[in-house]
């Protein structure tokens, strides 16, 4: 084992080579000079399952078009996967096409090694290792402590310091960039207050205890330094799946169809926030659900349609186009392209369930309602839903009007 850790150390560039014979392993010698631009192809070199599973999604089934190349030294990997990176290692690579000179927003694409007491991410500080970063978030980015160690959940020995935090297992360490607003007072409805909706909405009403790492990072039993004589542990799967994954939709919103009175034109439409512990759609104000309902008649020809859609807004108050053309002034489109689209629904909040009523003109006879929910990344593109896009869930209804 030590034959191939040296082997591996000696391609490493960002090393303080000092491994030598014997204690190397367990002397805490590795340094990560180069802070939380240390490529995180580095710690795969030990750390190969949780790297595979950031980097490539391995185990996820999330498919978005990015893509990420490895940095550093080759290491083994796949030739092919059927999943695509984590939005944490994809973050911000030139694929995305995103402008990150403007240095606010490394604080939390690109941040420097970062401590819990500060509450949370500050974007009006520039990141000093920014500039080295490779567009995306490294293992050292969420792992690199100010003073210099490892946060680890268990009390190790590994060929680096470690300090063992618990924040690392709960929400406060996905807030630190997912709050965004904090530490400024919650807006209801507002995009990036994902720490705030779960923890206003969700753990202080004691809805449940779930922490972020809970859902998003699922655990197994295994090795985490699979060529260390280490013993298994539970470890938190590097995955994160988010917009991007089927499995994260399903299961996240429910939804029935209702007729309250008998021969009555009058439908109801109950849905509900079962899957998740904030905000549904949370964070980026371009995420949608849709609500598209169509009623057809017993030939299968449709007589009346209508979509609804749930979006987090732009602003401190609900999108509305009553708005275009002031915020015409601004130096982006953001805030006008969401504004064009409101009045909206806003976001469905942990654990709520709200009822849509609809009463569509028809003429006396038997119909289907077909209702069925339907998640985009992107609502500002011109069509938003692609055809054939997958469906969250959906329900039918047999009713006969009078
Ligand atoms: C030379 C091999 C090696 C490299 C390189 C390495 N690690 Fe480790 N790391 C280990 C070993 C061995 C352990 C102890 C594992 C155990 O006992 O389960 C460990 C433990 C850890 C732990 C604590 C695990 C726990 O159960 O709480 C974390 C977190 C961690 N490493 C992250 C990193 C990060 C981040 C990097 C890169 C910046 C890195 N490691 C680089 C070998 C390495
Ligand atoms: C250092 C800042 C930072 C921390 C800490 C952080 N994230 Fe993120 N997260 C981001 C950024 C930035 C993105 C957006 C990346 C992109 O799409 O460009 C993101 C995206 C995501 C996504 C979206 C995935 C997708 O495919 O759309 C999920 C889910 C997520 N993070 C969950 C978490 C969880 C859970 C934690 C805590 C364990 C966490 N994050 C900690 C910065 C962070
Ligand atoms: C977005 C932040 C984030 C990034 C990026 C990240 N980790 Fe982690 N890591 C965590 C969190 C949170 C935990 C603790 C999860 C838990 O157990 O609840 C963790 C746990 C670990 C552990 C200990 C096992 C465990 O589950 O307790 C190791 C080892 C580790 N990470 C290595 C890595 C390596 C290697 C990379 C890069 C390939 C990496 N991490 C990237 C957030 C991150
Ligand atoms: C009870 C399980 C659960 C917990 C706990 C949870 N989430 Fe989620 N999360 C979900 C589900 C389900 C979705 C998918 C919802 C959807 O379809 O929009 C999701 C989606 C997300 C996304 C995706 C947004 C995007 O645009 O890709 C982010 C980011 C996220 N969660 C962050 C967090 C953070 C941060 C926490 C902790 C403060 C957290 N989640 C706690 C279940 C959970
Ligand atoms: C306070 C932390 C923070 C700051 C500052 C920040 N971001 Fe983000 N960014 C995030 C998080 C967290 C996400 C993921 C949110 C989600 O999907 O729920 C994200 C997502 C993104 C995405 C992914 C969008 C998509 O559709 O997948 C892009 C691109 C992005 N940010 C660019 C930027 C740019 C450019 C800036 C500076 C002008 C910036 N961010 C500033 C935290 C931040």
């Amino acid at each position: 084992m030590l034959e191939q850790l040296k082997l591996r150390v000696a391609c490493f560039s960002s090393f303080i080579v000092l491994v030598s014979m014997g204690t190397a392993a367990l002397a805490e010698d590795l340094t990560f000079p180069q802070g939380t631009a240390t490529p995180s192809e580095t710690c795969g070199e030990c750390h190969g399952a949780i790297y595979r599973e950031y980097l490539l999604g391995v185990g996820s089934d999330t498919h978005s078009a990015h893509t990420r190349g490895k940095e550093g030294c080759a290491i083994s990997l796949p030739a092919k996967v059927s999943s695509s990176p984590t939005a944490h290692a994809s973050s911000l690579t030139e694929t995305r096409g995103v402008n990150v000179k403007d240095f606010h927003c490394s604080s939390c694409h690109f941040p420097d090694p970062f401590s819990f007491k500060n509450g949370g991410a500050n974007p009006k500080v520039e990141p000093k290792t920014a500039a080295a970063s490779n567009g995306g978030l490294t293992c050292a980015s969420c792992h690199l402590t100010p003073e210099g160690s490892i946060r680890a959940s268990h009390a190790v020995k590994a060929p680096h310091r470690t300090v063992v935090e618990s924040a690392l297992q709960s929400s406060t360490m996905c807030g630190h960039c997912h709050g965004y607003a904090a530490p400024e007072k919650r807006v209801v409805g507002k995009m990036f207050q994902t720490f705030l909706e779960w923890q206003e909405d969700y753990y202080k009403p004691g809805l449940g205890n779930q922490q972020c790492q809970d859902c998003h990072m699922p655990r197994t039993l295994r090795k985490t330094a699979e060529d260390f004589d280490v013993p298994p542990r539970a470890v938190a799967r590097h995955l994160w799946t988010g917009a991007h994954s089927r499995q994260r939709h399903l299961g996240s919103l429910s939804l029935t169809v209702i007729q309250p009175d008998e021969g009555k034109r009058l439908l109801n439409f109950e849905v509900a926030n079962i899957g998740a512990a904030h905000s549904i759609p949370t964070g980026e104000p371009s995420r949608a659900v849709f609500l598209r309902v169509e009623v057809v008649d017993k030939k299968g020809a449709g007589k009346a349609r209508k979509e609804w859609m749930f979006a987090p807004s732009y602003g401190n108050r609900p999108d509305d186009k009553a708005f275009v053309e002031e915020d015409k002034k601004r130096s982006n489109d953001e805030a006008a392209r969401a504004d064009a689209q409101g009045p909206h629904e806003s976001s469905l909040r942990a654990g709520e369930e709200r009822v849509l009523s609809w009463e569509p003109v028809l003429q006396p006879g038997e119909y289907t309602v077909k209702a069925e929910l339907l998640y985009t990344i992107d609502r500002f593109q011109e069509k938003p839903l692609k055809e054939g896009e997958p469906e969250i869930t959906s329900a039918t209804l047999a009713i006969t009007t009078k």
